[in-house]
């Protein structure tokens, strides 16, 4: 896009104002009409359901798609906008993101939270898409351009043991991933984060989902702890040394388990260890760090930029882990980063299966724009139901991941195709421990 400029000898002839595109002249009257939510779950999974805000301006055609989806607090988060924000949101300007995002986070006394936040996520990520779509760039571009050609990403493998897990890294690795984060379902567990769970449990989970009930599941964080030095001993021996790997805790284990945890796993050079202990117990890094060199990440339960801000200022982590659809959206990833740059801690922004493309999009165009770019986790095999639903998601290459260059956020939502798939009701299991107390999922 080209703006004549207004030459001096032009201002001196009285020469008429030089022609503005529609684009460009465009923000100057620009309202936002409407705020519409959008609750899909084309992949009807207990994890699939997304929480969509569609910014509609006065402009003809003109309107942003944000993704506030919070597993778990899906319909509060939409009744949320829909009955505290959208009032506050309708006539104000959309190009004016920074002084919208301040008025919808101190809108409510009782603020913060989940709910708040991952509402105000949406919006923001909404807006950023109109600016971009009124600028005539993608949203990348006016967070400063891209600082690297594409970005590094990682995949999941899992298995019932080390040996499945080990045959599914060598499958990915032979995809081309680089990075690879590894879980295994520990000695007499029937389920754990992120493996696949045993035949019982699966049926047990499946009927409370019928009745209507979180499902259950017993976890002893002992032998998982004891289990995990050998696990990665074993994908050392496996793999070789080239491969760089993760494992996600998932806050599951005690501060006095993590901390023996990150010393046990020192010789197998992880990429980074991920969510290590609950956020609760964030004064534990303190201790983690006196004593184990294990790269460290944490963030992505975090809602704002104040959470977990000592974590990065004392540098006692190596990643942020903040999910862009729960801390506040892109103008709060650009500013973690920012906050981080300089103690050398990198990104690796949330990018799990349970948040939209939209989302994932708005990951990739922060990632690619900060200079202290870590990884970025994205997921890449959607369903068909999905594809129908979202235009565009990032697209995988080779250990990499890579969005295009359209206008905005770049990916538009087939509503028709999305209230085919309309909000199933499915509870996250709660964690019970032997002795049935309950325990962190
Ligand atoms: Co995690």
């Amino acid at each position: 896009m080209k703006m004549k400029r207004r030459g001096f000898m032009g201002m001196l002839a009285g020469a008429a104002l030089p022609m503005r595109t529609e684009a460009a002249r465009a923000p100057r009257h620009l309202k936002i009409q409407d705020v519409q939510v959008v609750v899909t779950n084309p992949e009807r999974s207990a994890m699939g359901n997304f929480v969509l805000v569609k910014v509609v301006t006065s402009e003809s055609g003109l309107y942003g798609w944000g993704d506030a989806t919070c597993t778990g607090s899906e319909l509060a988060v939409a009744r949320f906008i829909e009955a505290h924000m959208r009032p506050a949101l309708i006539g104000r300007d959309p190009m004016r993101i920074e002084d919208i995002w301040q008025t919808l986070f101190l809108l409510p006394y009782y603020r913060s939270g989940s709910v708040h936040m991952s509402a105000l996520s949406g919006i923001d990520m909404a807006l950023w898409d109109i600016k971009g779509k009124v600028a005539g760039l993608p949203v990348y571009e006016l967070l400063g351009g891209r600082a690297r050609s594409k970005l590094l990403t990682y995949t999941s493998v899992s298995g019932r043991d080390f040996q499945e897990a080990g045959e599914a890294a060598q499958r990915a690795r032979e995809r081309g991933y680089k990075v690879l984060k590894v879980q295994v379902r520990a000695p007499g567990m029937e389920s754990g984060y992120a493996v696949p769970p045993s035949e019982r449990q699966r049926e047990a989970t499946e009927k409370a989902h019928q009745a209507g009930v979180p499902p259950s599941e017993l976890w002893e964080p002992a032998g998982y702890v004891r289990m995990l030095p050998k696990l990665f001993e074993y994908m050392r021996q496996k793999l070789g040394d080239e491969v760089e790997l993760i494992h996600d805790v998932h806050e599951r284990i005690t501060p006095s388990q993590a901390l023996w945890l990150a010393k046990a796993l020192e010789p197998y050079n992880l990429f980074f260890l991920e969510d290590p202990v609950r956020p609760e117990h964030l004064d534990t890094f303190r201790l983690i760090r006196q004593q184990a060199a294990t790269p460290l990440a944490m963030g992505e339960v975090w809602t704002g930029q104040w959470e977990g801000l000592f974590l990065i200022t004392e540098h006692l982590i190596d990643y942020v882990r903040h999910d862009l659809c729960h801390c506040g959206g892109i103008t709060i990833g650009k500013k973690i980063a920012a906050i981080a740059e300089p103690y050398g801690i990198l990104t690796a922004w949330h990018g799990p299966s349970n948040i939209s493309p939209v989302a994932q999009m708005a990951n990739c165009h922060v990632s690619l724009s900060v200079a202290n770019f870590g990884i970025q986790e994205c997921r890449t095999n959607w369903p068909e139901a999905a594809r129908e639903v979202f235009s565009t998601a990032p697209s995988y290459s080779d250990g990499y991941v890579n969005i295009g260059d359209e206008p905005g956020l770049g990916i538009d939502v087939n509503e028709k195709a999305a209230a085919k798939y309309p909000y199933l009701a499915r509870h996250r299991p709660t964690i019970r421990r032997a002795d049935d107390s309950a325990w962190a999922y």
